[in-house]
């Protein structure tokens, strides 16, 4: 039925102010992220192939100022300089790393001045009523997706910030409470059965719900049947891999004609996931404000390249994207659910996402939250990487507005992660939710589970 005028109507009225708090709230989440870094460490650069945290601090702002004000009519820009400056960051793919110095960016206090006033003026100019505007201002369906656009890269900001500051020396940062208290039972690892059947991957065009372009459009995949750890793969399980001579095996790093994952570990002198740090004869995890005694039932987290030689070390594989998604949201009888554990909202006591924590949980803290086959943790806690190379699904059409979002990234060098960590906000834990990396970056938040066929 098509909508009246006062259902349209009631939908502006909504749905524009409720993207508008989203915005507020994301604000305050990567003001509240920035606020960990000392003051003096703000010209740090915690990961030599990125840029440094300042660079971060503005380009929250350009990049909403960018998004909005070629498109808003009477938005001028006051600050070309800075909107060039800050509007791109790096993805680290063999290239070289940066060599920028501290001197050459401008000051903190010129760049939280930029920041205070593009909120101003988005503030205002967003505020106004839609009536108000004239074409070519954009309607109401699309202002609502470039506010999702603006909400959810901050989001995932907010993450891969967490990621980078997670890497600063605890001395830089101002130590935050853990607010996760949990209780758990030692960890029964086991292999969950999953029959074949169809996993539906990606949106349909023309609904209500957001996307970003890479999850376009719905389509069904046969999948065979496989079975799957129920936990993610946790530091002891790594351990046992380590111990066993796992990162000097050349047989676990690939093919004979695949030489790409061993000359990458051997280059760089990798021997452990970076989360991990020798002391003596004892193993410690880098958690973002203290080193702590390895905690054997969290996830490890690792670049795709390591969770692979760990699975051929097992005698197992990576889950494809289907599978994981036939794990994740399959039910026996044929069914598909919006979550692993049914169709209601993310809540906290069904995993460890949406900012709940700065560090992960064992892997078997959130029985609720496990799939109709009985897989658990899937959502929250560490993405899980995949075999899937990020690709385009069918009828792919990028935004006009960020044609390079995803369509830089299909050069086979990138691949799916699925599920979400401890810093993935709640809107991005739904099912057609793609995230992706390049196989040797070792500082996401990710782990895997394997499977067998
Ligand atoms: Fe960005």
């Amino acid at each position: 039925m098509p909508a009246t005028q006062s259902d349209t109507a009631i939908h502006r009225d909504l749905i524009l102010p409720e993207l508008i708090a989203q915005l507020a709230t994301a604000r305050r989440e990567t003001d509240d992220l920035f606020r960990i870094v000392r003051p003096d460490s703000l010209y740090e650069r915690p990961i030599a192939e990125r840029h440094r945290i300042v660079f971060y601090v503005g380009h929250l702002e350009a990049f909403d100022w960018n998004l909005f004000h070629e498109r808003i009519p009477g938005l001028k820009s006051f600050h070309p300089e800075f909107d060039r400056l800050f509007a791109f960051g790096i993805d680290p793919v063999g290239g070289g790393l940066p060599t920028d110095q501290t001197s050459e960016w401008p000051s903190i206090v010129e760049v939280e001045q930029y920041v205070r006033k593009i909120r101003e003026l988005l503030d205002e100019k967003l505020g106004e009523p839609i009536a108000d505007s004239r074409p070519p201002a954009p309607d109401e369906s699309q202002l609502s997706t470039l506010l999702n656009v603006a909400i959810e890269h901050r989001l995932m900001h907010a993450e891969t910030l967490a990621y980078m500051l997670h890497q600063l020396p605890l001395d830089r940062k101002l130590r935050q409470q853990e607010y996760l208290q949990l209780a758990t039972s030692p960890v029964e690892h086991r292999s969950i059965e999953v029959p074949a059947g169809t996993a539906t991957l990606g949106l349909p065009r023309g609904g209500d719900a957001f996307g970003w372009d890479n999850e376009y459009e719905a389509h069904r995949v046969d999948v065979p049947a496989f079975a799957i750890d129920q936990y993610q793969v946790t530091n002891r399980r790594y351990l046992q891999f380590i111990t066993e001579g796992g990162y000097e095996t050349r047989a676990f790093w690939g093919d004979a004609d695949s030489e790409e994952d061993w000359n990458w570990k051997s280059r760089q002198g990798i021997s452990h996931p970076a989360f991990w740090r020798r002391e003596g004869n004892q193993w410690l995890y880098r958690s973002m404000f203290e080193d702590l005694p390895l905690p054997l039932d969290w996830p490890v987290y690792v670049s795709q390249a390591e969770a692979k030689a760990y699975a051929r070390w097992a005698g197992k594989l990576l889950p494809t994207e289907a599978e994981w998604h036939r794990a994740a949201y399959a039910a026996p009888h044929g069914d598909e659910r919006a979550y692993p554990w049914g169709d209601n909202a993310p809540a906290a006591r069904l995993g460890n996402f949406n900012f709940a924590s700065w560090n992960s949980a064992p892997v078997n803290a959130f029985p609720a939250g496990q799939s109709a086959f009985g897989v658990r943790g899937l959502l929250g806690n560490g993405w899980e990487w995949t075999s899937t190379e990020f690709a385009p699904f069918p009828r792919f059409e990028p935004f006009p507005f960020y044609p390079g979002y995803s369509a830089n990234f299909f050069d086979g060098k990138h691949f799916v992660m699925k599920g979400g960590s401890s810093r993935t906000a709640a809107c991005m834990l739904r099912r057609t939710f793609r995230n992706w990396f390049q196989p040797h970056y070792q500082f996401v938040y990710a782990g895997f589970r394997c499977v067998s066929r």
